[in-house]
């Protein structure tokens, strides 16, 4: 089934070829092959995945905070990666669970943390029982669904009522420059996206998306609020690989391009990038957007 992603961030609008169609509301894409490129690209990335994980983890406090979760809740860590905020969670005394749908993530999430069950499992089909969580955790997992609204759906199914649901995602590039960068260096270039990748398959959704889709799933006291700050990195070769090691949609919008083609975006980044450049590297602005609600 193809079905409408949504609409993107503002710096994406008018977007080159290589991101043709992410600027529309119009823009679609099959869920399932959209989960099959995540699937693909995550796998290969559980190992390298190492980059951005610290700059994820400046959101756990937040998410913790945010799902009320306390000593003998029952918790679910979504799209849990290498485990931290699963750990995190478990630090604080809560029964905690994870899943990810990349089974080389899960084990390396289940070497680094003993004590913890972690298993394979999709956002959209939760492998546990109506009602069985206190809390429903995710960082920076939301936007590498292919179905948003059957995500949401089942983190309502899986949470007692009065549950708590509380995600963190990627800000718009305007304001993430993180991966902004790469949005609109890819942009500059207008390049067609790589074979065998959709077009327009990196959406990022403002404040009132990310509220309607909470509400329609029928979460209440629904809220989002902002992480910023600067993430310090000694030159652009830290940066650039950084991301390109990790999964989801951009890099192998990038990595597939041809070489000649890859330069050019990399010319491009760099340019854009000089504005953030210190004396001792670079200084670049982060935006993230956690988002929670409570099942009534
Ligand atoms: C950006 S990483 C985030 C990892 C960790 N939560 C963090 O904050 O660093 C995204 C993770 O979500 C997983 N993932 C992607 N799509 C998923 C899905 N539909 N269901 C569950 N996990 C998924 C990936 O395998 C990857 O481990």
């Amino acid at each position: 089934m193809v079905q409408p992603l949504g609409v993107v961030g503002p710096a994406l609008a008018g977007a080159g070829p290589a991101l043709a169609g992410a600027g529309a509301s119009t823009a679609t894409v099959d869920p399932a092959e959209f989960n099959r490129l995540e699937l693909d690209a995550w796998e290969a990335a559980a190992g390298s995945y190492g980059f951005l994980r610290k700059l994820t983890a400046r959101a756990n406090g937040s998410l913790l905070a945010a799902a009320g979760v306390a000593r003998g809740l029952q918790v679910l860590d979504v799209g849990s990666g290498p485990g931290d905020l699963a750990a995190a969670a478990a630090a604080l005394g809560a029964d905690t669970v994870g899943i990810d749908v990349a089974p080389s993530m899960v084990r390396r999430a289940a070497l680094a943390n003993h004590a913890i069950p972690f298993r394979v499992g999709s956002f959209e089909a939760i492998p546990a029982g109506e009602g069985a969580f206190d809390a429903v955790l995710g960082g920076f997992v939301f936007n590498h669904v292919g179905s948003p609204e059957a995500a949401l759906a089942e983190a309502w199914r899986v949470l007692r009522p009065g549950g708590h649901l509380a995600l963190a995602t990627w800000d718009a590039p305007s304001r993430n420059r993180l991966l902004g960068l790469f949005v609109d260096a890819l942009s500059a270039i207008g390049a067609p996206p790589p074979s065998g990748l959709p077009a327009g398959p990196i959406h990022f959704r403002s404040d009132d998306e990310l509220r309607a889709l909470f509400v329609a799933a029928g979460f209440a006291g629904v809220g989002v609020s902002r992480i910023m700050f600067e993430a310090r990195v000694p030159d652009l070769d830290t940066l650039w690989d950084g991301v390109l090691d990790s999964g989801g949609q951009i890099p192998p919008t990038i990595t597939r391009q041809p070489q000649a083609i890859r330069g050019a975006i990399r010319a491009a980044f760099d340019v854009l990038a000089a504005v953030h450049r210190r004396p001792d590297g670079y200084a670049i602005p982060v935006s993230m957007q956690i988002i929670a609600g409570r099942r009534p």
